[in-house]
């Protein structure tokens, strides 16, 4: 999915990050854990946890706010809104509804895009078509988990690894070539669907009093099996990314990795002889966030001026489905 010219491009971007830190120590007062094999294994020292009260639409709605801004632009100019999560506000109607309520975007259409982790390459994707072809202008773009909410605070595999946050950009049109979205992958492979599940409240099994008492409402992984797949299906997701712009890994000025374990991004970036100060990483931070991961290390690095007007940007992402993606970008 190369575009032989840029025809859309990130205009801004914002995140949002709720205040409470949980820290690999509070953990170790959790489950049978330590910060050691925490860090060791993932690289996570510490997460943020949404307060009680905070909603997913609330964490997307202050990141959206950020991003309008840095755009210059007001919620009336969104043409549309994609919410990509798996952490809604709840099952119908979309967060992205709610988000469209509290911006006072009142008239787009506003959905929400189901593809875990990658949730947010999906979403870029889609931004692209619509306005690299014309059909629209500005479409407000994000991440956002609330993670914390559906994960269970007993089991050791799970709860280390999650963190709460939302991140956004504006795609919109460009004339210019010194900036664009210059090309996106996204891919699934349902074979693997039931290595990372929230397996109850849906139609397979509704939400009832043993979905409940069996923690079937939570979220269940079969990490080493993701593991695996990661390393392989984010290489190649990103070589695809390089190759259909015409560039190799020299040309990319830095990379945005989903944030799910250092070990990942560590593999994934030695396969692409990507050298390390050009690995961007927020993962001791803020842990695990899904969709939110890429948007919120993108506006920290953005806002910061560490990524610079007209850097070129490789951002690739895996997650349940398991779905993942590509998208290079100079920004
Ligand atoms: N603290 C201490 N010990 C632990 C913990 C913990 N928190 N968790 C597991 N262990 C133990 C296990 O029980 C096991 O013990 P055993 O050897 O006695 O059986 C041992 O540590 C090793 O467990 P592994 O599962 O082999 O550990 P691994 O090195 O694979 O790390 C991890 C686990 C971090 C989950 C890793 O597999 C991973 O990151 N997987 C990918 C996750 C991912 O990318 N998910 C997709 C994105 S998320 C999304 O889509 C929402």
């Amino acid at each position: 999915m190369a575009n032989s010219a840029p025809r859309s491009r990130i205009l801004g971007t914002g995140h949002y990050l709720p205040a409470i830190v949980r820290t690999n120590a509070d953990l170790e007062k959790l489950v049978d854990t330590s910060d050691a094999w925490i860090t060791e294994r993932t690289g996570i020292r510490e997460r943020r946890i949404a307060p009680d009260g905070v909603v997913t639409s609330d964490m997307a709605t202050a990141a959206a706010k950020e991003a309008l801004a840095m755009a210059g632009l007001q919620a009336s100019d969104l043409d549309m809104i994609i919410v990509g999560t798996v952490t809604p506000d709840m099952p119908m109607p979309a967060t992205a509804v709610y988000v469209q309520q509290k911006l006072g975007a009142t008239s787009c259409p506003a959905f929400d895009l189901s593809a875990a982790c990658a949730g947010f390459v999906f979403g870029l994707t889609i931004a692209d078509k619509f306005v690299g072809s014309g059909t629209m202008k500005h479409v407000l773009v994000i991440g956002v988990e609330l993670l914390s909410r559906v994960i269970d605070w007993s089991d050791r595999t799970t709860c280390v690894l999650f963190g709460d946050g939302a991140g956004a950009v504006i795609v919109g049109p460009t004339d210019a070539s010194s900036s664009g979205i210059l090309s996106t992958a996204i891919h699934t492979d349902g074979a693997l669907a039931g290595s990372l599940m929230i397996p109850g409240g849906g139609s397979v099994t509704p939400a009832s009093h043993e979905v409940v008492e069996q923690k079937l409402h939570k979220v269940h992984m079969r990490g080493q099996d993701i593991f695996k797949v990661a390393v392989r299906n984010l290489f190649s997701a990103s070589k695809n990314a390089l190759e259909a712009a015409g560039m190799t890994s020299e040309n990319v000025d830095w990379i945005c990795a989903h944030q799910a374990n250092l070990r990942i991004i560590d593999q994934v970036t030695s396969r692409l002889a990507v050298p390390a100060e050009k690995v961007l990483i927020n993962i001791d931070r803020v842990g695990n966030t899904s969709s939110a991961s890429i948007p919120i290390l993108v506006d920290e690095n953005f806002r910061s001026g560490k990524i610079k007007k007209g850097d070129t940007v490789l951002m690739c992402a895996l997650g349940a489905g398991i779905s993942w993606g590509s998208a290079l970008v100079r920004m």
